[in-house]
């Protein structure tokens, strides 16, 4: 046991209490220290630091909202949209908890993938990050069972249709298809079980996962250390006599002060979506699930929330003529790494085989299926990135300028697929969305390759700041 302080004679009330706290709780106190005011973060942040602490701000919405919604939710598929419609309106203030709620599920994706969007450019998945980044592609998986699973409660038509088409893509995987989709939906139709079951999932099962990958996430990136807008490593220059890094800022009070900022802003457009357009013309809350469910009128045109629709698009890209085209490449890929992969001896052939494999594969399953692995791989396929990116150095400014028009590009393209998910299919939709879908692949498994070529800048040795 540590020993005990004394509060100095005569100090105040104050600090006498914190003297007393940290005898009996020095953890707390140690933890304050490691991860705030001795957490020695980059004095170089920009805005797109932001959104992680957003994120974790939205996370504690999410979790207080969803506890005063639960007092008052049914989840009983006789009860369940009834029990949303009382809360709206006779629930005092139960309009208010509930868009908190459904728009803090849109405001997450949004805080979330633009937190992405800032690992992706200034490559802070590179080593010595890589566990921050997996830890966070886990959230983001857990994210999308969460919020998929919290669509069907209120049980409104996009509720339930939505549901019925997503765990009957399941039953297209082979052999365990079929039992895969009864496990899930509880019964033979989306219904009662179905229901109870996303319930509690979404009110703990997945909350439990996500606060501990939440918690996982954070210790790993305070180990570390954060990385910054430069990319260049702060812990390599450190004052010899205090050894805290030379651009290093402690986190508190500097980026806790800092990001009331964020948070001001963030809370300005939240509230004003809340009030003025809870349903965001739609994208937030779909008109279709102000329907009771009804299994027995499939609505015209199903469509996953936004966020969920860059994926959807590349599910519905999958169609015979693209499985033949996925087939062409594979072997291409194939016969290219047998011809130029450097690879020796016996293990030359490896490569070749793999691909004619693969393409075999591809043409003895169904298209569906494929849709479903696409789909899932182009989420999965964020794992791998700090092995992917090849680049000598970390952030986007120092990379060759032609980096930006491919991130740019890359960013449009999603926001394409993301348009055309929302929208009936159409054949031009379907060929813009097929080639969306191999540019996104591309971007991702050719990145060995494209992210070693071009002309790097010097990264400088410090951190670049203009004091403001
Ligand atoms: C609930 C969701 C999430 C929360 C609450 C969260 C929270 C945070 C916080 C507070 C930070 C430190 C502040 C900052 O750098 O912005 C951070 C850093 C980071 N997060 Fe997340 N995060 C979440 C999801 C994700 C996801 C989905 C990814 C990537 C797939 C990710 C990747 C990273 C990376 C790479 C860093 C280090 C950034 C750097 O040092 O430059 N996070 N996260």
């Amino acid at each position: 046991m540590a020993e005990f302080k004394e509060a100095p004679a005569g100090s105040s009330p104050l600090t006498q209490t914190t003297v007393w706290l940290e005898n009996r709780f020095p953890t707390a106190f140690a933890g304050y220290k490691q991860h705030l005011s001795e957490y020695y973060a980059p004095k170089n942040f920009n805005f797109w630091y932001f959104f992680g602490s957003l994120s974790l701000l939205v996370l504690v919405i999410q979790i207080v909202t969803g506890i005063f919604l639960v007092m008052h939710y049914k989840p009983d598929a006789a009860k369940a949209f009834e029990s949303v419609e009382y809360i709206m309106r006779d629930v005092p203030w139960g309009w208010l908890v509930r868009y908190m709620h459904s728009t803090g599920a849109s405001a997450f994706f949004v805080c979330v993938y633009l937190h992405m969007f800032r690992g992706l450019i200034y490559g802070s998945y590179k080593k010595p990050r890589e566990l921050v980044w997996i830890f966070g592609c886990a959230i983001f998986l857990c994210l999308m069972a969460e919020a998929f699973m919290g669509y069907l409660l209120p049980w409104g038509q996009m509720s339930y249709w939505g549901a019925q088409v997503i765990i009957n893509l399941f039953a297209a995987i082979p052999f365990v298809g079929e039992d895969l989709s009864l496990l899930i939906r509880g019964d033979f139709v989306v219904g009662d079980a179905t229901l109870n079951r996303f319930f509690a999932f979404h009110v703990i099962a997945v909350p439990l996962v996500l606060l501990g990958l939440v918690v996982a996430h954070l210790l790993a990136l305070h180990d570390v250390g954060s990385n910054n807008p430069d990319g260049v490593e702060i812990k390599a220059k450190k004052d010899p006599k205090t050894g805290i890094p030379l651009d290093g800022i402690p986190f508190h009070p500097y980026y806790t002060v800092h990001d009331i900022m964020g948070v001001s802003v963030f809370l300005m457009l939240f509230t004003a979506v809340i009030f003025f357009a809870p349903e965001m013309g739609g994208y937030f809350l779909e008109y279709n699930n102000f329907i009771p469910a009804d299994p027995l009128k499939t609505p015209a045109h199903i469509a996953p929330v936004w966020y969920f629709t860059p994926y959807y698009s590349m599910l519905r890209a999958v169609t015979d003529d693209m499985v033949n085209v996925l087939a062409g490449l594979t072997a291409l890929a194939g016969v290219l790494a047998f011809l130029k992969g450097g690879f020796t001896g016996i293990w030359k052939w490896v490569p070749l085989g793999a691909a004619i494999v693969g393409a075999v594969l591809l043409k003895t399953f169904d298209a569906k299926f494929w849709g479903v692995v696409v789909m899932g791989v182009a989420v999965l396929i964020m794992f791998p990135l700090p092995w992917l990116d090849r680049s000598p150095v970390r952030s986007i400014r120092y990379r060759p300028n032609w980096n930006k028009w491919l991130y740019a590009v890359f960013v449009i393209n999603f926001f394409v697929l993301g348009y055309l998910g929302i929208k009936p299919p159409s054949e031009i939709g379907t060929l813009v969305s097929q080639a969306g879908t191999l540019f996104y692949f591309g971007f991702f498994l050719l990145m060995p390759w494209w992210s070693r070529i071009g002309e790097f800048k010097a990264v400088p040795d410090r951190v670049t700041f203009q004091p403001h």
